[in-house]
């Protein structure tokens, strides 16, 4: 699909979930959806877990201290946000930054599984135990985080979250070890 078809495919698709009345509590106490940005023709998606304050204010995904190691380790890699997909499964804060509820989850899958049926990354990388739960069910991250699954057709890799990794000097390590395969696992694809 050329990029501008992308482009306002996502726009389409941004508009049908504010439309959709998804999470009504979520949204009302959100300052706005947080679709997603970056490059919608990415080989990458990145897919966090939901916006905190400084994402619902600005209304772009990981822009707070997690998303400054994230663009930490992206430079560590080569590539710049501009160069990726991001975003996250739930779309709106959820109040005081709780854990999205299962519910909350689900509910927002399949306006995720459109986005990433529109943008087709050859690799989605799950940060965090809650996009891995609705993308990969039955798997613990502690377990599995830096390994390339498989699932239906499509090739994930599931890392810890960058905020868990923040203020954990073992968890940021093996964040950042996990962040190095990157490039290797792409050029298989
Ligand atoms: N954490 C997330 O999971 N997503 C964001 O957008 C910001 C922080």
């Amino acid at each position: 699909m050329a990029i501008s078809d992308a482009v306002q495919q996502l726009e389409k698709l941004k508009s049908k979930i504010e439309a959709s009345g998804v999470t009504p509590e979520l949204a009302a106490q959100a300052t706005q959806l947080v679709f997603g940005t970056g490059n919608p023709g990415a080989d990458i998606i990145f897919i966090g877990e939901a916006p905190g304050k400084n994402e619902d204010l600005q209304g772009e995904p990981f822009v707070g201290a997690a998303g400054k190691f994230l663009n930490e380790m992206l430079a560590g890699i080569g590539l710049k946000r501009e160069d990726i997909y991001i975003t996250n499964i739930v779309k709106y804060r959820p109040p005081h930054n709780r854990d999205p509820l299962p519910e909350e989850k689900t509910a927002f899958l399949p306006f995720l599984q459109e986005q990433i049926a529109i943008i087709k990354p050859k690799l989605i990388v799950t940060l965090g135990r809650h996009s891995m739960d609705v993308l990969l069910p039955g798997l613990k991250i502690s377990q599995v985080h830096g390994q390339p699954k498989r699932y239906k057709g499509q090739v994930y890799l599931p890392l810890f979250h960058p905020a868990a990794a923040l203020y954990n000097g073992g968890m940021r390590q093996t964040l950042i070890e996990d962040f190095s395969l990157i490039p290797a696992i792409l050029e298989k694809l």
